[in-house]
């Protein structure tokens, strides 16, 4: 090799596409050094900081794609000019400056290659934090976000039940990801974000990863208080055992939803409609291997109208459809409040008031808080000028309380509320368990699904007090409707006039 021809082949990387290409990857390795000691020195003070990670790995691609393609053109150029032979690159150990030049070659390869590791790893993890998943599209997914903050899954990454682990939906997450931006982007998301998710992971490889199916839980407690809609805000308690129950043992005769739903049996069933809130048709197979189909009679539905739609296996969402977004009913609410004296129940009809004034439907959240404060004001001033004079601290207390609970639950923004969002959990409020636990579905033998309510749950005690219990654990006591005091045996379908919101008073 000739000094000439040295000369010739070193000036390759002197074309402009090369130049920017390194200031390009220099700019990128610096950014990366700095945000780097950035994030050691100000640890966990800037949830974003990791995604800019991904901009300066960005920079540092275009510039090794640029720093080859400027050479490449810049010899193909000379070649056209000076009608020369471009000659492969070889390496010459024996000159004495080649050493230091590999050196430095490796020396460099390796500390890019650190950094985009550094850096790959970084923006990895920043796009799987439930910062990012919660609060980049801060509007659209603000009542999510929020009501995520309020549930026992507030500790448990947004990824853990969206995605699951492994290669495969990390790249299918990414993508369906790219497209929710896009639609952001452009204003074109649906509002409020359609529910059941289609591709969501399926339970087995997300609830299941940290909840066992086997476990056995035995009963649970649940104590409710209820105020009516009178003057009184009259109180009533409730006391009862849900049998969730669970796995078959040496000492457990296995039983309960748990067992009966998940262990002993697969259910199957079809929807007809989106939210898989009206089921049409259900396959039930036991352990014995007997197998019995029933259908809704209250859904007239031929076969080929059925064989158009999916079949499900139940898992735990069909249940468990809420765990980390649960928006709770105004009626719920406010029932929570009284009961915490949040709100003072000494306040006349403060019950039926504040469940109207939350389901109104308002445009937007500050018409919410001007016009829960108004509307409330509005009703003690005509009717009760006296609470307005002598219990204004407890007045003004409980319209905060009822703009809290509306910022908290309701965002009008992307129509997320409470009805929007039906909790299968229960059957008051929306059809849940009411679904197919009803007298409606049929098997070909003519037998419903089972209705009685003590299958489901035992109650213990209802009323004023609910201190002492002294029941047959068998059967537990019949429900007293705590609006007529009538007693509740059989199977009635609530959601007739219960929904949650106002409508329960008309
Ligand atoms: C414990 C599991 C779990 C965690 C943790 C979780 N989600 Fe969900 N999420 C669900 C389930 C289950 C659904 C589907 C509900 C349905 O099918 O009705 C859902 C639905 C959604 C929806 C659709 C709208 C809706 O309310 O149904 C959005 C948006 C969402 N999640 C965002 C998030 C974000 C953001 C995070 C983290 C801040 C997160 N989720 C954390 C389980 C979870
Ligand atoms: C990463 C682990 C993890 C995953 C994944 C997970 N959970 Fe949980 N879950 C928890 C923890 C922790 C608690 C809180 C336990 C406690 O407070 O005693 C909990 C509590 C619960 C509870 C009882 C409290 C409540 O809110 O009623 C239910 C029900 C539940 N999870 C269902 C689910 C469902 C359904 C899924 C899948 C969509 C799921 N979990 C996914 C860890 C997880
Ligand atoms: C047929 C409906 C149904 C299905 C399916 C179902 N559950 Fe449940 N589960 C319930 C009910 C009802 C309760 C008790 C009500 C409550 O949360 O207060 C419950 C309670 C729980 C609890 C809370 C236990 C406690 O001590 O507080 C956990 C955790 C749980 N379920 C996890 C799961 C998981 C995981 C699956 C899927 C393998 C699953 N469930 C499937 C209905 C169901
Ligand atoms: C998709 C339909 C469907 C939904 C939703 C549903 N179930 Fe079931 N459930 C069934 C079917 C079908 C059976 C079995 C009937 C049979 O074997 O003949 C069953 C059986 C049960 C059993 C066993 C009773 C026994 O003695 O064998 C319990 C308990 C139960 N369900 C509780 C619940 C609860 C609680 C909910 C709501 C959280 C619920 N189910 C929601 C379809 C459903
Ligand atoms: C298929 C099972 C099932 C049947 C049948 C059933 N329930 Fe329930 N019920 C539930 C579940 C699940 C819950 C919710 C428990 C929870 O919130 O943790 C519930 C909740 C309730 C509550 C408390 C409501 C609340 O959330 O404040 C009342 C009251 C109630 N049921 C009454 C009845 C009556 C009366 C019947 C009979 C006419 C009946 N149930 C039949 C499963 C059932
Ligand atoms: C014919 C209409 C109707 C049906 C059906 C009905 N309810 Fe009610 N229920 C009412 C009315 C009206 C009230 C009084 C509401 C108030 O004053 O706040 C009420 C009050 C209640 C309350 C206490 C108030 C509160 O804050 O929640 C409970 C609990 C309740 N009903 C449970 C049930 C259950 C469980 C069923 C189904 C098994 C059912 N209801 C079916 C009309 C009905």
């Amino acid at each position: 090799m000739t000094d000439s021809e040295g000369q010739r082949r070193a000036g390759y990387h002197r074309n402009w596409l090369t130049i920017i290409g390194t200031a390009l990857i220099f700019l990128g390795v610096a950014g990366g050094i700095v945000l780097f000691l950035v994030e050691v020195l100000a640890k966990g003070a800037a949830p974003y900081l990791g995604i800019n990670y991904l901009l300066f790995m960005g920079l540092l691609v275009v510039g090794f794609i640029l720093v080859p393609a400027g050479m490449l053109r810049e010899g193909r150029r000379r070649r056209r000019h000076e009608g020369g032979e471009l000659r492969e690159l070889r390496l010459d150990l024996a000159k004495a400056t080649h050493p230091y030049a590999i050196l430095s070659l490796v020396a460099s390869f390796f500390a890019v290659v650190l950094l985009v590791g550094i850096g790959t790893y970084r923006s990895y993890q920043a796009t799987e934090s439930s910062s990012f998943c919660g609060q980049v599209c801060h509007t659209v997914m603000e009542p999510e976000w929020t009501a995520y903050h309020r549930s026992s899954h507030a500790r448990v990454a947004c990824v853990e039940c969206h995605i699951g682990s492994g290669a495969g939906w990390y790249v299918r997450s990414k993508l369906s990801g790219l497209r929710q931006i896009w639609a952001v982007a452009i204003n074109s998301y649906p509002r409020p974000i359609p529910t059941p998710i289609r591709d969501l992971r399926p339970a087995r490889e997300t609830c299941e990863e940290c909840h066992w199916r086997r476990k056995f839980t035995g009963y649970k407690e649940n104590v409710r208080s209820y105020f009516l809609g009178d003057e009184e805000n009259t109180r009533h308690d409730l006391r009862m055992l849900v049998k969730i129950g669970g796995e078959k043992t040496a000492f457990l005769k296995g039983s309960g939803i748990h067992y009966h739903m998940m262990i002993a049996r697969q259910v199957e069933y079809i929807a007809r409609d989106e939210r898989r809130q009206e089921i049409a048709w259900l396959r039930v197979t036991r352990a014995d291997g007997s197998v019995t189909e029933y259908r809704n009679e209250d859904y007239e539905m031929s076969d080929e109208e059925l064989a158009g739609l999916e079949v499900r296996t139940m898992d735990c969402m069909d249940c468990h459809n809420r765990p980390a977004h649960q928006f709770p009913s105004p009626v719920e609410s406010i029932n929570a409040a009284l009961a915490e004296e949040r709100i003072s129940a000494e306040l006349p009809y403060i019950k039926l008031e504040a469940v109207k004034a939350l389901d109104n439907g308002w445009a937007s959240p500050s018409d919410a808080a001007t016009g829960i404060a108004n509307e409330i004001r509005g009703f003690y001033a005509r009717e009760y000028p006296e609470v307005v004079r002598k219990r204004s601290d407890e007045l003004t207390r409980a319209i905060q309380e009822i703009q809290t609970i509306y910022s908290n639950t309701m965002f009008p923004t992307m129509k997320a509320k409470w009805s929007a969002y039906p909790n299968n959990i229960g059957h008051i409020e929306s059809p849940g368990c009411f679904r197919c636990h009803t007298d409606a579905m049929v098997s070909e033998d003519g037998d419903s699904v089972f209705t009685e309510c003590s299958e489901c749950h035992l109650i213990l005690a209802q009323g004023e007090s609910i201190q002492q219990v002294n029941v047959n654990l068998e059967t537990g006591l019949d429900f007293v409707h705590p609006d007529d005091y009538e007693t509740m045996d059989e199977y009635e379908e609530c959601t007739d006039c219960h929904t949650g919101g106002a409508d329960v008073y008309e």
